[in-house]
């Protein structure tokens, strides 16, 4: 996992619940990184499932609403540093219908060891999307995150219903519909 990643999420968890948070997790965690991460970096993903772990512990907020939040977060670094890629749409189906196609692979020139999800696309119409989410690393919540700022980003309504189609939830059916 990209080091980016670990560095906007620390500075959140500090923003959000203070330094000595941030240190927490990091001393009650078994990193090889210790801790210490540069943006342009490549860690375990394990650190942070720990990291995230940890702080879920200690907030007794579910993981997947971190990783959800986090990724509201995410998407205002999105904006900051990849602008030229978000200005390329008008519309949010379109651009979350291109993840796969366009949007993560100008993200693999950048980082050629990005560890990215896949998105099919089963539907698509001018109002709806459905979407199948695949990945090892299970961050569906991080996905869906990302897909509400997006409607956000472009002043749409929308409704974002999930289904897990499988215990481990490695693969998740997304229901997206303009309104
Ligand atoms: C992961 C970039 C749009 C879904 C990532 C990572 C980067 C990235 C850098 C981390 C890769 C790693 O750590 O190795 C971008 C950029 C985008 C964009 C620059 C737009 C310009 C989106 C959108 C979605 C999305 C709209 C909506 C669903 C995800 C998910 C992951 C991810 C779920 C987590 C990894 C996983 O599930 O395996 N993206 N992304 N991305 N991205 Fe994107």
């Amino acid at each position: 996992m990209k080091g980016i990643v670990f560095t906007e999420f620390l500075d959140l968890v500090e923003e959000k619940f203070g330094l000595e948070m941030v240190d927490k997790i990091i001393t009650s965690s078994n990193l090889k990184s210790e801790g210490i991460y540069t943006s342009v970096g490549t860690y375990e993903f394990s650190e942070m499932l720990q990291l995230l772990t940890k702080l879920s512990e200690n907030t007794n907020i579910a993981i997947d609403n971190l990783l959800q939040v986090y990724a509201e977060h995410f998407f205002s670094v999105i904006k900051r540093s990849y602008s030229g890629i978000l200005q390329m749409y008008s519309d949010p189906i379109e651009m979350l219908a291109s993840i796969e196609n366009h949007i993560h692979v100008e993200v693999r020139k950048i980082y050629p060891d990005a560890e990215l999800p896949t998105f099919q696309v089963l539907e698509k119409t001018p109002t709806k999307l459905v979407l199948i989410y695949k990945s090892s690393r299970a961050m569906h919540a991080f996905g869906l995150g990302l897909m509400n700022k997006t409607f956000e980003h472009f002043n749409t309504a929308s409704t974002i219903e999930f289904e897990k189609l499988n215990d481990a939830a490695t693969e998740v059916k997304f229901i997206v519909n303009k309104i």
